[in-house]
């Protein structure tokens, strides 16, 4: 018998056995098959924010709540879960008609015009609500950065954030019955949902990923972390996937250590829920991430999807390979650790395919004689993809450089290290006129391209000044800010 995906859909356990391909989003599932219409179609790749849902899942004896974007959530990533539409939030049955607090600011706020965008803005509010996160204007500007309106204007938005309070809801009242549910809905062993246009896979433990990273024909199967950018080749590129190897139920790749030398992070643990252990080894990698996508984006993706990914311009890579990351990978031959910078072969070339996964990646903490900075340049502040990504470690001895770490993203077909400019740094002092040679270094470094984003020798001047503002933050202890602040943003 195939195995049916099970979730909770206004409260109740659906499921989706193979009636439905396995490909299915999470947005089609419910405008095709379940009706459900108030969730909007806009961009169709996590942009515009206009088909964001709620996923709540168990978090200890508490239900969390997330916002993603369903347009490039597959619905066996459900499984397990409490999906949470605009539908419920008024739901249409006797004592449900009253407006939710959110929705209720938002007329309140005039928050509305044409509409369209305004189940997604809803939702995000609503997981906002739900998570008890501050409503402070850059609390919510971040909430809000995933979702774009065309007509309304932002502020009636931010002013409804600001004034939908955060009482018990009707959730609340439902939260002890879903967690009975969802507990309801544990397995015992992974998911195999089999469809005639191929299966879905979730494995829950490492013995049973091993066993099927043994059997798998790796030329029709497809590793699936948060979807983030899956997600875009269903949707955008039409590829036909066989076989989907979903990591993010596996409990061991999960995990997040914090460690006085080291931090460790699974290869299915989200961004969201990397942040702890980002801030812990610095805050301006913390702050850089804030940065990453959106707070949709950060919720369902994967430092180690976005490490598998090999893309030039993921913004996770420079950072890490500045701090000396490591990889754990598994593969039928068993596991094995590789230096980060290692890793990237070519242009999305990477070692593992097709040998395996990644596990986790481990990150050793900057000690007090490191320096670290990361720097992203993108047209926008928020959810842009880098031009230019910086990130620079050097350890001191009294006042001089004794070694360092720089890697770029954006600068080559691969995140990459600045040998030459690393070369140039030792011995010197960490001020501007000591790290001019290195600064003349990065262009052996980088022959940087031209594309939509940024032209060469705009990249190679950027990357030559992210390293003069590395040198003169150090040296006058000040920061050197490139960005608008939020409050000029939100305006
Ligand atoms: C709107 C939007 C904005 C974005 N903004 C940014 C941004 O600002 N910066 C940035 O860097 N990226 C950005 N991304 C890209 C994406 O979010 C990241 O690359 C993310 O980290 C991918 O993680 P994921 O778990 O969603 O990966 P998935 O989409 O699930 O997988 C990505 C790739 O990695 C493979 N894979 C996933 N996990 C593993 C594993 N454990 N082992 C082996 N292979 C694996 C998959 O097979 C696939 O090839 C954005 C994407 C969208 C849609
Ligand atoms: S439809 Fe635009 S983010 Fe999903
Ligand atoms: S109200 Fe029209 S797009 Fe936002």
């Amino acid at each position: 018998m195939p195995e049916t995906v099970r979730f909770l859909l206004r409260g109740e356990v659906v499921t989706v056995g193979p009636e439905l391909p396995h490909t299915t989003t999470v947005l089609d599932y419910l405008r095709l098959k379940q009706r459900l219409c108030g969730t909007k179609e806009g961009c169709a790749e996590g942009d515009c924010g206009a088909c964001t849902v709620a996923v709540a899942d168990l978090d200890g004896d508490k239900l969390r709540y997330r916002a993603v974007n369903s347009c490039i959530q597959l619905v066996g990533q459900l499984d397990g879960k409490a999906l949470v539409t605009v539908e419920d939030l008024a739901p249409d049955e006797p004592g449900g008609d009253a407006l939710h607090p959110v929705q209720q600011a938002m007329v309140d706020c005039h928050g509305s015009q044409c509409g369209f965008c305004t189940p997604g803005f809803v939702m995000s509010l609503f997981a906002h609500y739900k998570t008890g996160t501050p409503t402070d204007t850059d609390s919510l500007c971040d909430t809000l950065a995933g979702n774009l309106c065309r007509c309304t204007g932002y502020r009636p938005i931010l002013e409804a954030g600001q004034t939908m309070g955060a009482a018990p809801d009707r959730f609340s009242a439902l939260e002890a019955a879903w967690i009975g549910k969802l507990k309801g809905l544990k397995r015992r062993e992974g998911l195999r949902q089999e469809t005639p246009a191929g299966r879905f896979l979730a494995p829950i433990s490492l013995d049973e990923l091993m066993t099927l990273l043994r059997g798998v024909d790796w030329d029709d199967t497809w590793v699936l972390g948060g979807g983030t950018d899956v997600g875009l080749w269903i949707t955008k590129q039409h590829r036909r996937i066989g076989t989907i190897l979903h990591l993010g139920q596996i409990a061991a790749l999960k995990r997040v250590e914090i460690l006085p030398d080291e931090v460790s992070i699974g290869a299915s643990v989200t961004y969201t829920d990397a942040m702890p252990a980002i801030a812990a080894l610095h805050p301006d990698f913390a702050a850089m991430v804030r940065r990453l996508g959106s707070v949709q984006i950060r919720n369902a993706g994967t430092i180690g999807g976005n490490i598998a990914n090999g893309s030039p311009i993921g913004d996770s890579m420079p950072p890490l390979i500045a701090l000396g990351a490591r990889l754990q990978l598994l593969s039928p031959g068993g596991e094995r650790f590789l230096p980060l910078d290692e890793f990237f072969l070519g242009y999305r070339k990477t070692y593992l395919r097709p040998r395996g996964v990644v596990a986790k990646v481990i990150v050793p903490r900057p000690g007090p004689e490191s320096r670290f900075a990361v720097y992203k340049l993108s047209k926008r502040l928020d959810q842009d993809i880098s031009a230019v990504l910086g990130a620079f470690h050097v350890i001191m001895e009294g006042n001089r450089i004794a070694s360092a770490r720089i890697a770029y993203g954006g600068m080559a077909a691969i995140p990459q290290r600045a040998h030459a400019a690393e070369l140039a740094l030792q011995g010197q002092k960490l001020t501007t006129e000591a790290v001019e040679p290195a600064v003349a270094a990065l262009a052996q470094d980088f022959t940087p391209m031209s594309d939509m984003r940024a032209s060469a020798r705009y990249r190679l001047l950027a990357a030559q000044n992210l390293l003069r503002k590395f040198a003169a933050e150090q040296q006058t202890g000040a920061q050197i800010r490139i960005e608008a602040p939020i409050e000029q943003v939100a305006e």
